[in-house]
């Protein structure tokens, strides 16, 4: 993990309602994830190797185990446990162990600024 995100609550625009400000894109390397708290909730942030930010629950689905600690690879994030692999688009997992997605949430990007809406 390269980035630290902080957390910090706005209140309107630009993020809009119900989404809080993560981060800079800055701050999320390329092809690689960084643990974030939103609004009480522990969240995966993961950037793509093309430059995309994505917001997964950090919790596995398949044991309590943090995701943030595992591996981004192309457009999964793969679980350091027991090597289950989820679509940063969907939370799918690609094959067992697990077979329950995990949560994603909405990404909003305004200029340099990253905002997720966690549903909170
Ligand atoms: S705890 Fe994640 S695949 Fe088993």
């Amino acid at each position: 993990m390269s980035a630290e995100p902080t957390t910090q609550a706005t209140d309107g625009p630009p993020g809009g309602p119900g989404f809080t400000w993560v981060c800079k894109v800055g701050d999320l390397a390329l092809s690689a994830v960084a643990q974030a708290e939103i609004d009480g909730v522990i969240v995966a942030m993961v950037r793509d190797r093309d430059g995309g930010i994505h917001a997964l629950n950090d919790r596995c689905t398949h044991g309590d185990v943090s995701l943030s600690e595992g591996d981004v690879d192309g457009c999964t994030l793969e679980c350091w446990l027991h090597g289950s692999r989820f679509d940063i688009r969907t939370g799918h997992p690609s094959g067992p162990p697990a077979t329950t997605p995990v949560a994603v949430y909405p990404v909003k990007i305004d200029g340099d600024d990253v905002f997720v809406n966690v549903g909170a």
